[in-house]
Formats: C-alpha cells, sequence, structure tokens
C-alpha cells in the first residue's frame, strides 16, 4: 500500500457530479457585490458570499489594487522577514492597530496564516490549547502544529472551559481559543465570561474575529462590540471577507507582536502578501472608517432575511449577524435544495460534514439590492414546498 492508494477508491466527489449534486468548485463568470455571473451565463443573486461590506468589487478598492501592482509589480516574491516587505505593509499594520484599539499589528499573507503563526508561535509542547469546539479549521490545525496539548470544550460552554482549566491551572501555560463570530452559525463567543475565566485563570485568550472584524461595532469587531478590546490579548483577522481582499493580520501588545514578528514561522517561510491586496484591504479599512454606514446596511439585509426566512417556515438558528444558516434535513436535502434555489436564481453554500452539519449557510452584504433581497426571497418562497417537510404557514 502506498499513501496515494486511497485517491482511487475516493469516489464521494465523482458520484456527486454524476447526480449532478456537487457543490464545489464552481465557476463564476464575474459579479458584482449582489449577484454572480455563473459560466453557464446564469446570473444568480450571491447569498453565499463573505463580502460583508461590498468592497470587493468597490472601483476605488479595485483602483487600489491596480495601482499598487502598476507601482511594485504582481507580487513580492519572498517573504517580508527577507526582502518581501513594502511601506504597504507597514502602512496598514499601523492602521489596522489604531483602527482596531490595539497597540500593534502584524500582517500576514491569510487568515489562515496568521491563526498559524499566532497559535504555533506562542504554544509548544508542555502548554495546553482550550479549543471550542466548533473552532474554525485554521484554529485546529494552528493548535496541532503547535504541539501544545488540546483540550476541547464544548461550544460556547464557559462552565465546561471553567472546569476544564480548573484541572489544570497551574500546572502548564494555557491559551483559550475562539472565534468572535462562528462561520457555519453566525453565533456571537461569548466575550465577557471567556475574559473573565481567562484572567482568572492565567490564560491567554485569542478571539479570531475573521467575520466580526470589519463588521460589528462599526467594523471594529466582536471585542469592541464587548467594549472588551483592551481586555483581549490576542485578536486575529482576515481581509477575505469584510475587507474584499487576501490577507490576515494579528492584533496585540507591542513585545508580543514583536516576539511573533521573528517567530513566526507562516510568516517567516511564506512570500507577503501581494502588493495589490495589500493595497486593496488597506483602501478597504479606510473606506469602512469612512462609510460606517455599510456595517448598519448588511446588519439590516440580514435581519430583512432572517424575518422573511423565519415567516416561510425556515428554520434558521440563533444567529445575529450577516450568517444565516438555514437547516434543511440530511445530506442529500440540503444538496437538493441547493440545486433547486441555484435553478430559481439563489446562490447559496452546501455545507456538509465534516464542515459542520447539513445546512445551506446564506450570507449577506451591505451592497445588496432590495430588489436583489426580494428575489433571494423568492427563490425560498418558490422552493419550500419541495424542501421542507414541516407544512408551510405562509
Ligand atoms: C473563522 C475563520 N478564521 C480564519 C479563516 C481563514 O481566513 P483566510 O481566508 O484569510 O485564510 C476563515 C476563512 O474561511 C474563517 O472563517
Amino acid at each position: 500500500m502506498s499513501v496515494i492508494d486511497k485517491c482511487a477508491s475516493y469516489t464521494r466527489a465523482r458520484e456527486a457530479k454524476a447526480a449532478g449534486l456537487y457543490p464545489y468548485f464552481l465557476n463564476f463568470d464575474g459579479r458584482d457585490a449582489g449577484t454572480a455571473r455563473m459560466a453557464d451565463g446564469r446570473e444568480v443573486v450571491m447569498c453565499g458570499s463573505n463580502d460583508y461590506l461590498g468592497l470587493s468589487t468597490d472601483p476605488r478598492v479595485v483602483e487600489a489594487a491596480a495601482r499598487a501592482a502598476e507601482r511594485y509589480g504582481a507580487g513580492c516574491t519572498g517573504s517580508r522577514f527577507l526582502n518581501g516587505n513594502l511601506e504597504l505593509h507597514d502602512q496598514l499594520e499601523r492602521e489596522l492597530a489604531e483602527f482596531f484599539g490595539k497597540p500593534a499589528a502584524l500582517v500576514l499573507t491569510t487568515g489562515y496564516q496568521a491563526n498559524l503563526g499566532a497559535i504555533a508561535g506562542l504554544c509548544g509542547p508542555g502548554d495546553i490549547v482550550f479549543l471550542d469546539k466548533e473552532a474554525h479549521a485554521s484554529l485546529i490545525d494552528a493548535a496541532r502544529l503547535s504541539r501544545a496539548k488540546i483540550q476541547w470544550f464544548a461550544h460556547n460552554d464557559t462552565d465546561d472551559l471553567r472546569a476544564k482549566l480548573s484541572r489544570v491551572a497551574g500546572t502548564a501555560d494555557c491559551m483559550v481559543v475562539v472565534d468572535g463570530v462562528y462561520s457555519m452559525e453566525g453565533d456571537l463567543c461569548p466575550l465577557p465570561e471567556l475574559v473573565e475565566i481567562s484572567d482568572e485563570f492565567g490564560a491567554t485568550l485569542l478571539v479570531d474575529d475573521a467575520h466580526g472584524g470589519g463588521v460589528l461595532d462599526k467594523g471594529r469587531g466582536t471585542s469592541s462590540h464587548f467594549g472588551l478590546t483592551t481586555s483581549v490579548p490576542l485578536i486575529t483577522l482576515t481581509f477575505s471577507k469584510a475587507f474584499g481582499s487576501i490577507g490576515g493580520a494579528i492584533l496585540g501588545d507591542e513585545e508580543v507582536i514583536d516576539y511573533l514578528r521573528h517567530n513566526a514561522r507562516s510568516l517567516m517561510f511564506s512570500a507577503s502578501a501581494s502588493p495589490s491586496n495589500t493595497a486593496a484591504a488597506l483602501e478597504s479599512l479606510r473606506i469602512l472608517q469612512a462609510e460606517p454606514w455599510r456595517c448598519g446596511a448588511v446588519s439590516d439585509n440580514a435581519d430583512f432575511m432572517r424575518r422573511e426566512l423565519t415567516a416561510l417556515g425556515y428554520e434558521v438558528g440563533a444567529s445575529q449577524t450577516p450568517i444565516i444558516p438555514v437547516e434543511i434535513g440530511d445530506g442529500v436535502s440540503t444538496l437538493l435544495a441547493w440545486n433547486l434555489l441555484i435553478e430559481q436564481g439563489v446562490y447559496v453554500n452546501a455545507v456538509l460534514p465534516p464542515a459542520a452539519s447539513p445546512r445551506l449557510r446564506t450570507s449577506y452584504t451591505a451592497a445588496q439590492t432590495e430588489e436583489q433581497l426580494h428575489r433571494a426571497v423568492a427563490g425560498f418562497r418558490a422552493v419550500r414546498d419541495q424542501v421542507l417537510r414541516v407544512p408551510a404557514h405562509v
């Protein structure tokens, strides 16, 4: 047996394609913030991107990216550590630290790498990383990479965390790792209790704010939403969602960021974020400060969809954010619903285990127009009787 032998017997994807129910790697031929054109020419209302503020196609952001490519080239061809650092990266760090209210920031090439850098850069054998059961894959991978011991606690269950931390307090250095906003459920972490428990047991709290940064509290994120920015020692961000670009950052105290600058392997051994991606993130950061209405608009759009989907009889969970999960049933019914919605001109994400239990992950943006949202509602209404087992009451 070799390590590649299992590939020949991996037939799940091929079977799903043959059944016309393969929801991954779809080609999009073009898009604006609220709609997308599929490769076969169909236009769909995009209810599945993370472009929360509608900035990825904003002409100012696109223009900033183009100018940076013209000035610095298409890529930096090296890590920031050696030859890939630009004034743009440094400038973005200064403006991120100031906006998010932390002493310092470190810009990395993706949010995934920000998590790897922060957790594996600070934790090692002998330490313990406490992970929420629903933590993002990048946080799990980071904890595994660190070679620290991993202790899981039940999702958002601070009693479980407290019990587990109290058992090891004083015997190891501990980090508590959570998402600010959970990417599949759209629910928030119980930050005040997490801060209190981490402080009580001397654990370092890290909040991955990939989905809260740029969105909650006029963009200042989950920690600011709870008024706890100074009490959270480490915050990680991505630029691939509200910032409409690619890249990531770690926010923290000066000496921690300086340590990571010289010890985070995902920063030191990977090429820096491209000039255009960095300039786009910087431009988005400036726009979101100048146009805080965008955070209100995405929240209003999501509230509208939450109300409409609930009224149609869909089960939408406990989300308070632009991410709204829609429960349909098992994997096959979820895929069938996903397919029917595309036929109605509505694109959502079909999520299957192991990412999460089967659901449609819907998400909304500040740039969606009323007309687009009504089209999305009409799509959900049209397929409802085919995809929901519960009797319709609207
Ligand atoms: C919670 C969370 N953290 C981190 C990441 C990784 O971000 P990036 O796309 O910048 O690598 C994601 C993206 O899927 C995410 O949802």
